[in-house]
């Protein structure tokens, strides 16, 4: 088995779709091993998305993660890394993400995507520490 790191993003919470994002990842099979409801801090945001620094929507999507409370959880299964980003479909709510996925039935700006899952085994460790430490 497998973990990675999910987050409702503030869009998503500040939307009332947390119930929606849990209720999609516990009929696929996957299980909630942490979750908590928090904001994050300008370091925290900064350490998460390191590799877009330096890009033009860096500074906006740190203040948009830092914009209000979030949800954080770390979701374990077989093959949680893929099987999530399955369920959030991709980047661009529109062009990419197709009907059936978080994205696609709930989203409409890139910036606004309502949901993050690590991209590999090597993501989701190293954002498994930065958000839940003690794990
Ligand atoms: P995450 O799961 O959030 O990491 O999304 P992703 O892996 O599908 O996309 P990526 O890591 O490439 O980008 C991280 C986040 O930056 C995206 O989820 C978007 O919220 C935001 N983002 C990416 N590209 C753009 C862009 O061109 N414009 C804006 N405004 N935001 C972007
Ligand atoms: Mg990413």
């Amino acid at each position: 088995s497998e973990r990675t790191l999910v987050l409702v993003k503030p869009d998503g919470v500040s939307r009332g779709l947390v119930g929606e994002v849990i209720a999609r990842i516990e009929r696929k099979g996957l299980k909630l091993a942490a979750l908590e409801l928090r904001t994050a801090d300008r370091a925290v945001a900064e350490e998460h998305y390191a590799e877009h620094a330096g890009k033009g929507f860096y500074n906006d999507l740190v203040e948009f993660i830092t914009g209000g409370p979030l949800v954080a959880m770390v979701v374990e299964g077989t093959r949680a890394i893929s099987a999530f980003r399955q369920l959030a479909g991709g980047t661009d709510p529109v062009e990419k993400a197709t009907p059936g996925t978080i994205r696609g039935d709930f989203g409409l700006e890139v910036q606004y995507n309502l949901v993050h899952g690590s991209d590999s085994p090597e993501s989701a460790d190293r954002e498994i520490k930065i958000w839940f430490p003690s794990l």
